[in-house]
């Protein structure tokens, strides 16, 4: 029998390279440490082999339509599908960060939301029956986080569909160039509007799945930890950072509550919906 199959992107560092070390501990098949680098990929393989772990290596920058697609052969060709998906990957501009809000928020949401995004559309249809996605989102991806009441009930509509998100994120991203995105419920936070977009994706992808499949999507706060997107100023170490998205990456099969939804740190539902 062909092995279980676990992929994880930005795997090089950070929480993405705790995630990885812990499924090659509890994972049974193969780990995917996933980066958009060669050298600093390799590099973190090579740190888990020196403990005893033996993660396989792929190229993935999420933003790279053409990356995207290799990795995705490369698995048909090799592989006969995924067990378990973990959407790492993401960027924050730093708090002392030059660019304008504009550039920021483009950037954030075309890496966070809708590359992430890309990721879903071109690895979905590998995944095997009661496969495990996990989209790692943060505490600023709680709906509370949108100011806008309006734009709070849009977000949180049982009706919502992947169409009418991606226009709001555009939306958001065009009112930020125009510099009136207050003006239509935005926060002026790049990062939160990603984050809110990826819990609220992920609810409406278990809403897909949920349909014809025992697929399980969900949404993970992975704590406040020491990594360079936090300029080490999270208590959590990476391993910490980890318990969370590797708790929803192993959820047992036949699991009925935890769908759709988002977690917590210490591993507890959270309303997304009400503070
Ligand atoms: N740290 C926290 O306290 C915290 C809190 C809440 C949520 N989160 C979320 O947890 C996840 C991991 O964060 P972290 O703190 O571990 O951040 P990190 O240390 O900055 O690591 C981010 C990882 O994402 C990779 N990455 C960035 N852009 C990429 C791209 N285009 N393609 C592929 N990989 C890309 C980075 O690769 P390079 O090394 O090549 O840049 C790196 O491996 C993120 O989703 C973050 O938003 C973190």
């Amino acid at each position: 029998m062909a092995n279980k199959l676990a992929i994880v992107t930005g795997g090089n560092k950070g929480i993405g390279f705790a995630i990885v070390k812990a499924l090659c501990q509890h994972f049974e098949g193969d780990v995917y440490l996933t980066a958009r680098d060669v050298q600093r990929g390799e590099k973190a393989v090579k740190e888990l082999n020196a403990l005893g772990l033996k993660p396989k290596f792929y190229q993935l920058d999420i933003t790279d339509d053409g990356s995207i697609s290799n990795f995705k052969t490369y698995l048909e060709k090799n592989h006969s599908g995924i067990n378990v998906l973990v959407n790492n990957a993401a960027i924050a501009f730093k708090m002392a960060a030059t660019e304008p809000f504009s550039v920021q928020a483009e950037e954030t949401l075309r890496v966070n939301y809708f590359s992430l995004q890309k990721v879903c559309d071109a690895l979905f249809p590998l995944l095997l029956p009661g496969a495990r996605v996990v989209n790692v989102s943060s505490s600023a991806g709680h709906l509370s986080n949108i100011p806008g009441i309006e734009l709070r009930q849009t977000l949180s509509s049982p009706e919502l569909t992947v169409d009418k998100l991606d226009s709001l994120m555009q939306q958001f991203i065009e009112s930020a160039k125009q510099g009136n995105h207050e003006d239509f419920g935005w926060p002026s936070r790049a990062y939160a509007v990603s984050k809110v977009g990826v819990s609220a994706l992920t609810i409406i992808q278990q809403r897909q799945f949920n349909s014809d499949s025992d697929i399980i999507v969900n949404s993970v706060h992975p704590g406040y930890v020491d990594t360079d997107m936090t300029s080490h100023k999270g208590p959590l170490t990476i391993d910490e950072g980890a318990v969370a998205p590797v708790y929803l990456a192993l959820l047992p099969e036949g699991e009925k509550n935890i769908r759709g939804k988002y977690i917590w740190c210490d591993k507890t539902v959270r309303d997304w919906y009400k503070n």
